[in-house]
């Protein structure tokens, strides 16, 4: 395998020295790139853009093209894996997903499959596969999947929810089937992300975009559990170099102690947590991702910049950060402000590695 140029993303993810803190941007290829848009008019759909290796593999080198970022992450969706298991999956236009026929019962759950990942998604590996050999080592490549909470409230509900009315409903009112179907997914998550390491992944990271909208009592038990134990199942060495994982509750901010003792290298942060707090409460037990609000981006690039710096400063001078924004990145930002973005944090990050 080809040395890494870039390795700046692997080093700081593992609290190790870097000459400036890594940037890379959840949702960095997306809707805001009009040559996203593009080439997802010729795949004809999102889900078809995900499912072509070709297309899928433009798409994520598209914004490195843009930008000096320091890592790529293949482009796909967690919900492939509920798709592999055997979920029917629709992406309606200015909808988002949703499952037409949800989980609601036992049976239900039971009929759910564990696919092959190098069959049933195949699609994701190739990908994967293709986009190494066109970075040939410039800059490591993230790979990604749900967390077994986010992906249950998707398969429960149908899709996105306000109320979790079902997904809630079935954790207060059988917890043993909840926890059945979280079992379930893990093994397959797990399995999933095993696969995408050998198909050349560098780096891991798990989406608990959900799990902030568990009770106290119930985040350790029905999320923070089950990523645990993905994270142990993990195959964490590859051609001589560890993979870092990635832990990214959304609403976590209570439980970064906690987090912090799952297994994982590294903590995303959203915008909501003060980053400074969360390095002392977390100690140097792991790095931090994070953790700019995505709305910054609708200011002025001095604003960008002013509140780039005020991340940094948070953070302050250690080794152990990684620049991102809060959550992904939207659809309606200019890309040049991304661009000031990214060139802000290599400037300014400089002095606080001296
Ligand atoms: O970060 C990247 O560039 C990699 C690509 C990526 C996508 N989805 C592409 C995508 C990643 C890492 C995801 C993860 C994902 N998907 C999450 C967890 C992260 C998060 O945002 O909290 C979730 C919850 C999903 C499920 C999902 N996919 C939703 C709710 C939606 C609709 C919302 C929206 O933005 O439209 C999607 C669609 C989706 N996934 C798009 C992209 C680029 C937009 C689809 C389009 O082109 O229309």
């Amino acid at each position: 395998m080809t040395e890494l140029a870039n390795d700046r993303l692997l080093r700081a993810l593992m609290r190790q020295p870097v000459e400036r803190t890594p940037v890379w941007i959840m949702r960095q290829a997306g809707r805001y790139l009009p040559e996203y848009r593009a080439v997802r008019e010729r795949a004809g759909s999102f889900l078809a853009l995900c499912r072509t290796p070709e297309l899928a593999c433009e798409v994520t080198l598209q914004p490195l093209e843009r930008f000096a970022l320091d890592a790529a992450i293949v482009f796909s969706d967690i919900l492939t894996v509920p798709a592999a298991m055997g979920m029917e999956l629709v992406f309606t236009e200015g909808e988002g997903p949703s499952f037409p026929r949800p989980l609601r019962s036992a049976a239900d759950v039971a009929r759910l499959a564990n696919p092959d990942p190098e069959e049933e998604l195949r699609y994701v590996m190739e990908t994967v596969r293709l986009v190494r050999g066109e970075l040939a080592g410039k800059v490591p490549l993230i790979g990604f999947a749900g967390s077994p909470w986010t992906l249950a409230t998707y398969m429960i509900e149908g899709g996105s929810s306000t109320h979790y009315r079902f997904s809630k409903g079935m954790m207060f009112a059988d917890p043993a089937l909840m926890h059945r179907l979280l079992e379930q997914l893990a093994e397959n998550v797990c399995r999933y992300l095993n696969a995408q390491v050998r198909a050349g992944a560098q780096a891991l990271m798990i989406f608990d975009t959900w799990g902030g909208v568990l009770g106290a009592r119930d985040y350790e038990p029905f999320s923070l559990r089950y990523m645990a134990r993905i994270v142990e199942g993990l195959e964490r060495e590859m051609d001589g170099r560890r993979i870092p994982v990635i832990l990214f509750t959304k609403g976590g901010g209570a439980w970064l102690e906690r987090m912090a003792e799952s297994g994982a290298d590294a903590l995303g942060l959203d915008w909501t947590v003060d980053i400074a707090d969360a390095r002392r409460r977390v100690g140097d037990r792991v790095a931090l991702q994070g953790n700019l609000d995505p709305c910054t981006l609708y200011a002025s690039a001095q604003r960008i910049r002013d509140e780039v710096g005020e991340v940094l400063a948070g953070f302050g001078h250690a080794p152990g950060h990684v620049f991102n924004l809060g959550h992904g990145i939207q659809p309606f930002v200019d890309p040049e402000s991304v661009a000031v973005l990214v060139d802000a944090v290599h400037t300014l990050s400089a002095p606080y590695h001296q």
